[in-house]
């Protein structure tokens, strides 16, 4: 099984005081959850399993939007450093796919995907909760009958909702509740927030459709 840091359910995160958060978000977050550094330091660690995993094929890498572009583009700068500094290297080629599930913090029953031409090799994504919308883009990568498809998930969710889901990497396991930022939004919002974070209530209204 996919090795993964776990965040207790206990787990309180810091307190916002403590690290830079823009202005106009201030009174719309709780806590800091995952600081960025901490995400930057574990996704570095995945660049290196996946390079020794898939180092011999050519990986075609393809981007779940939008919640998973921060994601995905700094796994590949760190794949590409590995490139750049090792005997052995290989050749990326990179795709973008778009997937839309999320009205405020719920999942509503479809799975719309739009765009991407080439589909296959290795999938970024933000976010595992049930395993839905993974399972969902799965079985239309594999209608395109693709060598090998990996998973990386920056983030699982442990929920009794999950449908038993596991992307083959995964960065870290978290409690069962709405996070925001490093892409991750709620009604677009708190995209343009590095930490990983959890809202406060006024958050929730403030951005309610
Ligand atoms: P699933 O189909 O239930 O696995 O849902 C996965 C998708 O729901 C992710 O790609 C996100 O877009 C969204 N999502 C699930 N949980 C969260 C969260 O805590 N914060 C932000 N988006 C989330
Ligand atoms: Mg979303």
């Amino acid at each position: 099984m996919s090795s993964s840091l776990e965040i207790p359910d206990d787990e309180k995160g810091y307190d916002l005081d403590l690290f830079c958060i823009p202005k106009h978000y201030e009174n719309d977050l709780e806590r800091v959850f995952i600081p960025h550094g901490l995400i930057m330091d574990r996704t570095e660690r995945l660049a290196r399993d996946i390079m020794r995993d898939l180092g011999e094929h050519h990986i075609v890498a393809l981007c779940v939007l939008k919640g998973g572009y921060k994601f995905f583009a700094d796994l590949l700068d760190y794949i590409k450093a590995l490139n750049r500094n090792s005997d052995k290297s290989v050749p990326l080629t990179v795709d973008f796919i778009r997937l839309k599930s999320y009205s405020n913090d719920e999942c509503t029953n479809s799975v719309k995907v739009i765009g991407g031409d080439e589909l296959s090799a290795l999938s970024g994504k933000d976010i595992v909760e049930t395993g839905k919308t993974m399972q969902t883009l799965l079985s239309i990568l594999n209608g395109y009958n693709p060598k090998m498809v990996k998973v990386v998930s920056l983030l699982v969710k442990r929920t009794p909702r999950s449908s038993g889901y596991r992307p083959d990497y995964i960065g870290f396991e978290i409690p069962d509740k709405f996070v925001v930022g490093y892409a991750l939004d709620y009604n677009e919002y708190f995209r343009d927030l590095s930490h990983i974070c959890v809202m406060s209530e006024q958050g929730k209204q403030k951005y309610k459709v």
